[in-house]
């Protein structure tokens, strides 16, 4: 029994240029399944317009998946159920990069947690004000912190409030979108500590997304892939960490610093390459070092290579 389960979500976007000659739809994300479990962390890494933004709106469900579905506590969501999207909005939240500009700045911190609280329960104003004051503190600012506009504080303390509004109806899952990435390194380590504590006591699970492979190895419990869309390697975090198997997660890591000592066997991808152009081939093909023909005709499968690690590509499974 998993809190989340998501089968065969695809998420096509129409956009209009037919008049550029270009293809009028966008399938920004491809068969992705995967579960998470309670009180665990679920990595999401990938280059940017890999869809990790795109999943995170079908599962919350600010968006219809073109196919697929989406199992919450064992629960299929119809994707037209007022009821079900309502629960799934108190139940999984999100935090977002940019703390400057997820926080409404014309409101004070008070006025917007109470919002939430509003919208999502049925507190009287005496209940509201002490969650807010206990949630406030949760995160490591102060209950009279409430009376303040968002321009009063650093954007390490608006991270702090962004997640009090997230976690202020106590949710099962938290979505963070790179909720790390705008600020800098020192303050990156305390949020990483909140986030780590707050699942400690709350039981938070967390689908993580982000560039950052060291915040990744730091957090994740079981590490996802993307590229252009579908997965092409998953696994645990050790199994992602002691041994990547796909070449792309290969470039990843020879293209970090901190890590190129730990695999100096890998290499930078080709900059330039022939992209597959036939829609069967390897999305990775263009860009791999160890391209074959097959690769350009034929989509490998998420093979299993050990206990739950698998990758799309033919070389793992010689
Ligand atoms: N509303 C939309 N209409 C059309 N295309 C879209 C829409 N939203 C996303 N896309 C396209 O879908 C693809 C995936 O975008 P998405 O924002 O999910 O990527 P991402 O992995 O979150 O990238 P980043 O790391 O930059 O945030 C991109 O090609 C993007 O242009
Ligand atoms: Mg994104």
């Amino acid at each position: 029994m998993s809190l989340l389960e998501v089968k065969n979500i695809s998420k096509c976007y129409s956009v209009s240029r037919r008049r550029l000659g270009l293809p009028q739809q966008i399938e920004a994300i491809r068969n992705i399944n995967f579960k998470l479990d309670a009180g665990e962390t679920l990595a999401i890494v990938g280059e940017s317009g890999s869809g990790k933004s795109t999943l995170a709106r079908q599962i919350i469900g600010i968006e219809k998946p073109t196919s697929g579905k989406v199992y919450f506590n064992n629960e299929e969501q119809n994707p037209r159920s007022r009821k079900q999207r309502k629960n799934r909005f108190r139940n999984i939240r999100m935090v977002f990069q940019n703390p400057y500009e997820s926080l409404n700045p014309q409101a004070r911190i008070g006025e917007t947690l109470d919002e939430v609280l509003q919208i999502n329960t049925k507190l009287s104003s005496k209940q509201r004000k002490e969650k807010i004051a206990t949630t406030l503190v949760k995160v490591g600012m102060l209950a009279e912190h409430q009376y303040r506009y968002p321009h009063m504080f650093s954007g390490g303390q608006r991270q702090r409030i962004a997640i009090a509004r997230a976690i202020i109806l106590d949710p099962q899952i938290i979505i963070a979108d790179e909720p790390l990435s705008a600020l800098d390194v020192s303050i990156q380590a305390q949020i990483l500590n909140l986030l780590q504590e707050l699942q400690e006591q709350m039981g938070i699970s967390y689908l993580f997304i982000s560039h950052d492979l060291n915040i990744v190895e730091h957090i994740a419990d079981r590490v996802m892939v993307m590229f252009k869309g579908e997965v092409i390697e998953y696994g645990g975090v050790d199994q992602i960490f002691d041994n990547p198997k796909h070449p792309y997660t290969q470039t990843l890591f020879a293209s970090t610093p901190m890590y190129r000592q730990r695999f100096p066997e890998f290499s930078t991808p080709k900059t330039v390459g022939k992209e597959s152009t036939k829609s069967t081939g390897c999305q990775f093909a263009g860009r791999c070092n160890y391209c074959s023909q097959k690769c350009l005709e034929e989509k490998p499968e998420l093979f299993e290579l050990d206990s739950g690690h698998r990758a799309a590509c033919f070389k793992t499974t010689k």
